[in-house]
């Protein structure tokens, strides 16, 4: 089968790096692709946001499923607009990918559902929102409840930043129309755990937790991130646990969706905190995470073609996921300035001795070439991930790793997975 993964991160390096190995496929393309899926997969210059681009890239290449990375493209209906056209995708459809791309109609499937979350109520108007925020009292969470490339969301411990955080969201000078409605929610402590599942109308399979590590400095201080590094398994999380947000989370929300006449087909993400008072959803993402796929891939033993292809097929019972017993860790070097403005297009050096390490891969979050040289290429440059017999080997492999990549300015954390709490 031919295969196309749409994306240019870390994830889809990971994801096309796991699919090259499995024993259905022919040819694996990734539109566009970075250098890092240039080492497996042939890279196409289409702009996935092109539908009609790429719909002409599938009939010609006879590809046999489009496998979709990063949100935006599931939020625009890129698997509605494959289907239309007979083409197979991986990931949900518009409306089931609402689930996050509207935070408000989130919190409102899992009110109507009784599944644990934040309390919360969203305002358009700002000084609505200012006169909710200023009863309510701080800490409080402002979040836009669009798509705001992950940095949506203020943890306001003061009330000046909530109201800050207000102004920038329904101004729409921020965040734009993704801003133009903020969901307010009760403050929540505890440690957060990102639990995946492929789900496939009434199957669900949870795969195994992990947990990443949002804030961009050590001792989880500073801005949010995307992610600054992950690891798989989380001890913070018992199987029980694991069970009840099954039970109690996955189950809900999906009879919520296909009572709205919705059929679930992808990865589902729950970013979960657990709090004293049990496990609670922070929110869903409608796609595989972005360090938490570099940990996940690096132990899955399946072939996972075969399971992306159950999931699209509804015969997710048939496929078993086997996973290697190690962890597996994830750091990620970023460039100077992110979460903020960055500088980009720096000489990377390093890569490849970094990648022999045995049970060690790098993998290109934000890479591109110019000439023979990698080059930066975005605020996440590289996801260094390594498996080890236990989590503190995989940890030192993976900085070990680390320590033969260089470039100016850049940065990583050097508590990954010393902090179970997050
Ligand atoms: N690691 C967070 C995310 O993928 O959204």
């Amino acid at each position: 089968m031919n295969v196309a993964v749409i994306g240019n991160g870390g994830r889809e390096h990971a994801l096309c790096w796991k699919l090259a190995s499995s024993k259905g496929l022919t040819k694996l393309y990734c539109l566009p692709g970075s250098p890092g899926t240039a080492q497996v997969a042939e890279n196409v210059a289409i702009d996935p946001m092109d539908f009609k681009k790429l719909i002409a890239f599938c009939q010609k290449n006879a590809i046999g499923l489009v496998v979709v990375g990063p949100e935006d493209p599931l939020a625009a209906g890129i698997v509605d607009a494959l289907a239309k056209e007979g083409i197979r995708a991986f990931g949900p459809n518009k409306e089931a990918a609402q689930l996050e791309a509207d935070k408000w109609y989130a919190k409102e499937l899992m009110r109507q559902q009784a599944v644990p979350t934040a309390e919360a109520r969203s305002f358009t108007d700002p000084r609505a929102a200012k006169e909710y925020v200023e009863m309510r009292g701080a800490p409080i969470v402002v979040k836009a409840a669009g798509l705001a490339k992950g940095k949506g969301v203020t943890v306001a411990y003061r009330m000046p930043d909530a109201i800050e955080a207000i102004d920038a969201a329904l101004s729409g000078k921020v965040f734009g129309e993704a801003g133009a409605r903020v969901v307010i929610e009760e403050f929540m402590t505890g440690p957060e755990v990102s639990v995946l599942a492929f789900v496939s109308g009434n199957a669900i399979y949870v795969m195994e937790p992990c947990q990443d590590h949002k804030p961009i400095d050590d001792g989880n201080t500073g801005p949010m991130t995307g992610g600054m590094g992950a690891f798989c398994p989380t001890p913070t999380i018992s199987n029980e646990v694991l069970s009840q947000i099954e039970r109690d989370v996955f189950i809900p929300v999906l009879d919520g969706l296909r009572r709205d006449g919705i059929d679930y087909r992808g990865v589902l993400y729950a970013g979960m905190m657990l709090t004293p008072n049990g496990p609670k959803v922070v929110e869903f993402n409608c796609r595989f995470g972005d360090p938490e796929t570099q940990v996940l891939m690096m132990r899955l033993r399946s072939d996972l073609l075969e399971v992306l292809n159950a999931v699209v097929d509804g015969t997710l019972e048939s496929v078993k996921l086997e996973w290697d017993a190690r962890p597996s860790l994830c750091v990620i070097a970023s460039s100077k300035g992110y979460p903020g403005k960055h500088v980009t297009g720096t000489e990377i050096k390093g890569i490849e001795s970094a990648d022999e390490m045995p049970d060690v891969k790098v993998f290109h979050s934000g890479t591109k070439r110019y000439g023979a040289a990698t080059q930066t290429n975005g605020g996440r440059v590289l996801a260094v991930t390594a498996i080890a017999k236990d989590m503190d080997a995989a940890r030192e492999k993976a900085y070990a790793a680390m320590g033969k990549i260089q470039f100016d300015g850049m940065h990583y954390r050097k508590d990954i997975g010393k902090l179970r709490n997050g």
